[in-house]
């Protein structure tokens, strides 16, 4: 079973994880469901929602409560988006201008208030303490991650564990809270808890480093995002740490990252030397390798047909192009 065919499985439950997120985006202040219909018609892969059901299949927790809170773990993956927009100064999200470029930053960054705030009211309905936790936990992460990552823009001097530092918060978080809600909803044991939990924190790391490897070597058409954002933003993620840590050509290369303004020439010298220096190929062994110990997380749980689903989604991962 490939990515779409599992997602075709979940197609209908996830069409009313999507009534659901219409629903958080209803207001009075009319701007907020046009912009939110702007964006969730533009097609995100949904994939947090399905971990949370896949992870829910695996529990063995089948109420409707998993597709509230598939589509609270949505939203707030939607307003950090927002706001990472208008912090990165993007142009496109999912193949379309992005909101800030249409709505301008003011309007955008409070939107991406307002969906935080209305994802945690709806899901204080849901009445369960320790699924607050993991929300309010993944949603301070995330702001926390993204400061972290501009405290150490164009550093050179960034490590490998400031960057899982970084990835943790920002994208990490949210996973992991999608598949330890799955747990707590289903009432599982300590150890199997946890071992969602892990299991989400893992294959976080993995899609976080993914996409990062993604900003060098996608197709834009396929992405929908810009191309090279990230060293363009003096984003120094993994290829370019596993660059930094291998060249001879260091300081050379250190120089580039520094320039005040970015041409596509250094662009294309940075990654003739990713090239030279195999780096996308050492960052994807470092993906799967997350991805591995996620797998290895879930040997507590029986062998069954939802295991073999959540491996196939975890493959996709590694092989996504957008
Ligand atoms: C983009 O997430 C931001 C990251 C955390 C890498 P996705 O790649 O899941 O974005 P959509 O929702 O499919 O657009
Ligand atoms: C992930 O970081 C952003 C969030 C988790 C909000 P990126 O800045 O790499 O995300 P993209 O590449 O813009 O989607
Ligand atoms: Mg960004
Ligand atoms: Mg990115």
């Amino acid at each position: 079973m490939n990515f779409s065919e599992v997602f075709r499985e979940y197609e209908d439950e996830l069409k009313e994880v999507e009534k659901e997120l219409y629903n958080i985006f209803q207001s009075e202040a009319a701007l907020i469901p046009t912009i939110g219909s702007y964006i969730i018609n533009s097609g995100g892969k949904r994939l947090r929602p399905l971990f949370l059901l896949l992870s829910s299949d695996l529990a063995g927790y089948r109420g409707y409560k998993r597709v509230i809170l598939a589509a609270v773990v949505e939203a707030l993956h939607t307003a950090s988006l927002l706001h990472d927009d208008v912090v990165d100064e993007a142009e496109l999200r999912r193949g379309k201008k992005a909101a800030n470029k249409i709505w301008g930053n003011n309007i955008v960054v409070l939107l991406g208030d307002y969906l935080y705030a209305k994802a945690l009211h709806i899901s204080v309905a849901q009445e369960s303490l320790p699924i607050m936790e993991a929300l309010s936990k993944a949603t301070s992460q995330m702001a926390e991650g993204e400061i972290l990552q501009l405290m150490k823009a164009g550093d050179p001097t960034i490590t490998f564990e400031d960057y899982i530092k970084i990835i943790t918060g920002k994208t990490a978080g949210l996973i992991t809270a999608a598949c330890r809600i799955a747990g707590l909803l289903a009432e599982l044991s300590y150890d199997r808890l946890q071992a969602l939990t892990d299991f989400g924190h893992n294959i976080g790391i993995a899609f976080q480093m993914i996409d990062d490897i993604l900003d060098y070597v996608a197709e834009e058409s396929e992405l929908g995002k810009k191309l090279g954002k990230d060293l363009m933003e003096g984003k120094i993620t993994l290829p370019l740490i596993e660059l930094l840590k291998k060249a001879k050509e260091r300081e050379e290369i250190i120089e580039l990252i520094k320039q005040e303004f970015f041409t596509e020439e250094s662009l294309s010298k940075i990654l003739n030397y990713l090239q030279k220096y195999n780096c996308i190929e050492s960052s994807m062994k470092i993906a799967r390798e997350y991805i591995e110990t996620a797998k290895g997380s879930l040997s507590l749980f029986p062998p069954s047909p939802y295991k073999d689903t959540m491996f196939r989604i975890v493959d996709y991962i590694l092989e996504r192009n957008r």
